[in-house]
């Protein structure tokens, strides 16, 4: 998206604002799409950003959907519930029946527990409901493989459920292919032999997070950033000839399409550094591995009204919360800053939405807005902080 699209959005719209642009998205989803080919399927884990539920369903198989309140965005949205994969850590009676009520028909099992309470639910409706049971990478997530095992040596006794296969997700941001990812594929194939050999189980589905590696940071390599993925391909194709496989990933899917606009609203220099405030802040900027604005991401800089023809300085770009962690960025070079000049911050379609600290300070919810061929629409108002952050009685 260029300068000239991001400067009309910001007068338009103001700021701080995320702009999330759908156009993006599909070219880089079908080339995605075009790299795994047919045999192996996509699924979108919505916690990135939910906002892009509307455009993935054109994109995407499947949804992964980790809570109640996951679900209840895709109900609002009215998502057909035969597209979504009800997985998380943390599954009640109450959220199984709210599920399967809603007409979902797939769940993950990351426990003994939960392969209980989903059989029980699933008794009470009178039909089969397909289950994978999630393996563990070490974690509170999952379940052991001993007790993998012992689900499927015991199948018979969840007459309710049909455990169709293995999910498996373990990290995120994840750039050594060897040592993770292909790693990882081995042992899932191994699996599948051991567990046919063992139980005569075979395994019809592997849903697989293989957690890609998305360059956030200006000094990283972005000429490519699908390699990853064709590296990888031929590797998934691989297991994929053996059951249906379908990856799910949240972050290398939906990074590229965000831009999170801010404006400069004060600059001062103290104890001869030179500080641009800015009306947005880590609350609503996260990038994985930039902690303290050490590694400065992708931003460009749209000159305001007051822009000045200044000659090039260092700038250290801070947020408007009470605490010194709020700088977005440490040191970097601006030609001629001046207050009501707007920084774009690139490659932030996933996990600031859904994961920055939006509360802290009582500070408005930035304005949501999608961009497609057709122009740019708001989405979300902002909302008030201050209406959550205060007793409700
Ligand atoms: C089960 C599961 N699948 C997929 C994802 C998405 O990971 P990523 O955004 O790295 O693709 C996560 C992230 O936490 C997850 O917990």
């Amino acid at each position: 998206m260029d300068n000239r699209t991001l400067a009309a959005i910001a007068r338009q719209y103001g700021t701080p604002c995320f702009v999330f642009d759908e156009a993006a998205l599909a070219s880089r989803m079908r080339e995605v799409k075009r790299i795994v080919g047919d045999a192996v399927h996509l699924c979108y884990s919505i916690k990135a950003n939910p906002f892009l539920i509307p455009a993935m369903l054109d994109l995407v198989e499947l949804l992964e959907v980790c809570s109640p309140g996951e679900l209840e965005i895709c109900e609002h949205l009215r998502v057909d519930p035969a597209r979504v994969l009800f997985s998380g850590v943390t599954k009640t009676r109450e959220d199984i029946e709210h599920a399967m009520d809603a007409g979902v028909t797939t769940f993950t099992a990351e426990s003994a527990l939960h392969i209980r309470l989903l059989n029980e639910a699933a008794t009470r409706r009178g039909r089969v409901y397909p289950v994978l049971l999630r393996l563990t990478a070490g974690s509170q997530f999952g379940m052991d493989e001993r007790d993998l095992r012992d689900a499927i040596a015991h199948r018979d006794a969840f007459a309710a459920l049909r455990f169709v296969g293995i999910h498996y997700f373990s990290g995120t941001q994840r750039a050594k292919l060897d040592k993770d990812q292909r790693k990882e594929l081995t042992m899932l194939a191994a699996l599948l032999d051991s567990l046919a050999n063992d139980y005569g189980f075979a395994c019809e589905r592997i849903e697989y997070g293989p957690g890609l590696y998305f360059p956030y940071f200006a000094h990283e390599d972005h000429s490519d950033t699908l390699a990853p993925l064709r590296a990888l391909a031929p590797d998934l194709q691989a297991l994929s000839a053996r059951c249906r496989l379908t990856i799910e990933m949240g972050r290398f899917f939906a990074s590229a399409c965000g831009h999170y606009l801010t404006t400069v609203v004060d600059a001062k220099v103290n104890a001869g550094r030179s500080y641009a405030i800015v009306d947005g802040g880590i609350h609503h900027v996260n990038y994985l591995g930039g902690a303290m604005g050490m590694r400065t991401p992708v931003i460009t800089h749209i000159p305001g009204p007051a822009h000045g023809d200044g000659a090039q300085a260092d700038w250290t770009l801070c947020g408007s919360l009470c605490t010194t962690a709020d700088v977005l960025v440490r040191s970097m070079p601006l030609d001629g800053l001046a207050i009501g000049d707007v920084l774009a911050f690139h490659n932030i379609g996933a996990y600031s939405v859904t994961e920055g600290p939006a509360l802290f300070l009582s500070r408005n919810m930035p304005r949501i807005v999608l961009a497609d061929a057709r122009g740019a629409r708001l989405v979300r108002d902002t909302i008030r902080s201050s209406d959550i952050n205060r007793s409700n009685l």
